[in-house]
């Protein structure tokens, strides 16, 4: 791919895991590699666009050419994505955040009690990034976001489209072999706010990354015109 086809877009893009703190020694997270961002990362440089990317912890190299912010906890996720959202044309929240944090932080390393079979770890919710920014979207705004779901992925896709007052989603079913986390490729259903819906062959995810951007593109363009 040749073309510079993203030149002057600015694209907010989060990836990765969030880690949420039990004490100094532990946290709870998910098996988020961060793959699929920073793919859609690099596609965007490689394509002429501007890039800030927002990282939860991730084995990966950050992106050459993009303006790579790391961050821990979904509440660090949050603050970052509020602080850069109104620089950016396009938000797209690949990132797999935790839907929930331990109520307190252990400021030292939670011991173990040979008289407890059984210990309690309450959690919070943390903010829905996606849905708060969702709330304060603005004019011209596109806003991309992903989902994994194990059923019925067209009407969840489009309740989170409602819900979270987004462009389209990007769907997977991880129930399918070679879809998902940790993995090269990935199956995806694109499904559009204006009800169209598509899927993918299982293809690379640097492959779902340009296609993700050719859809951003042509809505920017139907905007336009
Ligand atoms: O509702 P669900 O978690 O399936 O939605 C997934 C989408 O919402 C992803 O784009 C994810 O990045 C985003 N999300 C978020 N903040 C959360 C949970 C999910 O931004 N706390």
């Amino acid at each position: 791919r040749e073309n510079k086809d993203l030149e002057g877009i600015k694209f907010l893009v989060t990836a990765g895991p969030t880690r949420e703190i039990i004490d100094p020694v532990r946290f709870l997270s998910n098996h988020s590699t961060g793959k699929m961002g920073y793919e859609i990362a690099k596609a965007i440089i490689k394509r002429g666009g501007e890039v800030k990317l927002i990282s939860g912890p991730s084995g990966l190299e950050a992106p050459e050419g993009a303006d790579t912010v790391l961050v821990e906890s979904a509440e660090e996720m949050f603050e970052a994505v509020q602080e850069s959202y109104p620089w950016c044309d396009v938000l797209i929240k690949s990132a797999a955040v935790s839907d929930y944090r331990p109520k307190t932080r252990e400021g030292q390393k939670v011991k173990k009690d040979s008289r407890k079979e059984e210990i309690q770890l309450t959690l919070v919710r943390n903010p829905d990034i996606l849905f708060e920014m969702g709330k304060i979207k603005g004019p011209g705004k596109i806003h991309v976001g992903f989902a994994a779901e194990t059923e019925k992925i067209k009407e969840h896709g489009e309740e989170k489209i409602q819900k979270k007052n987004l462009d389209f989603i990007v769907a997977n079913d991880v129930t399918e072999e070679g879809a998902g986390f940790a993995h090269h490729t990935n199956i995806v259903h694109f499904i559009d706010k204006n009800g169209d819906h598509s899927k993918t062959e299982k293809v690379e995810k640097s492959a779902i990354a340009h296609e993700i951007l050719d859809k951003v593109l042509l809505k920017k363009k139907s905007e336009n015109s």
